[in-house]
């Protein structure tokens, strides 16, 4: 069961999350359905603050990156287990905010970040803003200045480092959209010698996400740690904040590795200070900011099957015989249309039962590249058969869409003392809320 919640259990055929059954939640609560088990959650959260504790001799922090998967109760329970959010948007910092997280446990990160939303995060107390280039380190500096308030600031650098993953979610190589290129340091230390209201306290970088060959990480924190060094002998004396990044990847499959949190801790623990002790320097606190190692397994989607379409030439004997349609799809999880990601997935009343029918897994959007899940062995179904995704909590609500004009699907949390509802089921009304000249005198 590793790619699955860490309650899950399968009891004569049955999936159950936390003890309770998959398909009686479904039946009460509609499907698709998103099962969060805060037991997973707990433990990945905790899984790496223990293990910045036994690996790290200095100060450490994590930072949870709340863009893989936010809402209030997420946010509490990360709040709850000691880490910080890093938050990419007033959006994001808001409900971080309402869930009662203290603004100064929050980072604010992103390439673009609006001036009012710079100014929002200055006014709310927000612990640091992780500077992405030379015009927003002006920026910072204009907006603190306005409303008289100081503001820590970490400057975030694409060290040239290639990571090991899919193109489209690498960061840390030279030309990438996020982060200050290292030739560009004396550039920024100058807007910062003139700086009154910035203070900078650390350095930044973040590879990529979905990393399994961690070789990149020991390069990049050399070349950071060069950069401190280079910083210090500017300013005279030595950042005391180091973060690099998150990104280590989440099994999604059964061929997928496993990299363990621990393993992937211990390496950059390892890294950063043996690059320090090389440099004769003290040891920076450091963050690390994971998002899809805490959450991707904490929760699972369920759909219905809604029809099949049969292949003509489709056989029992590997070729693929039948489109298998779900009630969701892309526009709850677009990462298969956008990255190729591969998913597993179960019939959640026959978890045991043979796998004999090789079919692709089709969303309901009007879209050819809604397809969930492609050459995959399978049990028959039929309509009404409930479907279940494991490892669907990181990257997907939180890019979810109204796509078709459909709504967004309810989210249940199972906890210690049972299911709850954390993000109710959409409503047509709630689609409806934004439009200006809707005709009133249509019955609903
Ligand atoms: N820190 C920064 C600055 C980031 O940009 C990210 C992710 C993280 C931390 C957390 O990375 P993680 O530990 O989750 O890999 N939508 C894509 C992934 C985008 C990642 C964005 N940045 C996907 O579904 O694969």
């Amino acid at each position: 069961m590793r790619l699955w919640p860490e309650s899950a259990r399968v009891d004569g055929g049955r999936l159950a999350i936390g003890g309770l059954d998959v398909e009686v939640l479904c039946r009460t609560h509609g499907t698709p359905l998103y099962i969060f088990d805060e037991a997973t959650f707990r433990s990945r959260c905790r899984a790496y603050r223990s293990a910045l504790e036994r690996h790290y001799a200095a100060e450490s922090a994590v930072y949870y990156s709340g863009k893989s998967l936010l809402n209030i109760a997420v946010a509490r329970l990360a709040a709850e287990e000691g880490l910080g959010i890093d938050v990419v948007s007033a959006g994001e910092m808001e409900l971080a905010r309402r869930a009662g997280v203290p603004a100064e446990q929050l980072h604010l990160h992103g390439n673009a970040k609006p001036r009012h939303e710079i100014a929002w995060s200055i006014e709310a107390g927000v612990g640091a803003i992780v500077a992405d280039n030379l015009d927003e380190l002006e920026t910072i500096e204009a907006v603190a200045h306005e409303l008289g308030r100081p503001i820590r600031v970490l400057l975030r650098f694409a060290p040239g480092v290639g990571a090991a993953t899919h193109s489209h979610i690498q960061t840390g190589q030279q030309d990438s959209k996020f982060g200050l290129q290292p030739d560009q340091l004396p550039e920024a230390l100058r807007l910062l010698a003139t700086a009154r209201w910035t203070s900078l306290v650390g350095i930044h970088c973040h590879l990529g996400s979905q990393i399994f060959d961690l070789e990149a990480y020991p390069v990049a924190i050399e070349i950071m740690l060069d950069l401190r060094a280079a910083i210090g002998r500017s300013l005279g004396s030595l950042l005391a904040e180091f973060s690099p990044g998150g990104g280590l990847g989440t099994a999604y499959v059964d061929s997928d590795p496993d990299v363990s949190i621990d393993s992937f801790v211990a390496m950059i623990a390892s890294a950063v200070t043996k690059g320090c002790e090389r440099r004769s320097m003290p040891l920076p606190k450091l963050f690390l900011e994971p998002g899809r190692s805490i959450s991707a397994r904490s929760m699972i989607a369920v759909y219905e099957v809604v029809a099949r379409k049969d292949l003509a030439n489709g056989t029992s004997t590997g070729e693929v015989s039948q489109y298998i349609h779900l009630d969701g799809g892309m526009a709850d999880n677009l990462r298969p249309a956008l990255y190729g990601a591969s998913y597993h997935a179960a019939v959640v009343t026959r978890m045991d039962a043979p796998r004999d029918q090789r079919v692709h897994i089709a969303g309901r959007y009007c879209e050819s590249s809604d397809i969930l899940i492609r050459n995959i062995d399978m049990p028959a179904v039929a309509p009404g058969d409930l479907i279940a995704v494991p490892g669907t909590g990181a990257y997907t609500l939180a890019m979810a869409s109204n796509y078709n004009w459909t709504c967004r699907p309810a989210l249940l949390a199972i906890g210690s003392d049972g299911a709850r509802l954390i993000q109710r089921r959409e409503t047509i009304d709630d689609l409806l809320r934004r439009e200006i000249e809707v005709r009133s005198d249509i019955p609903a």
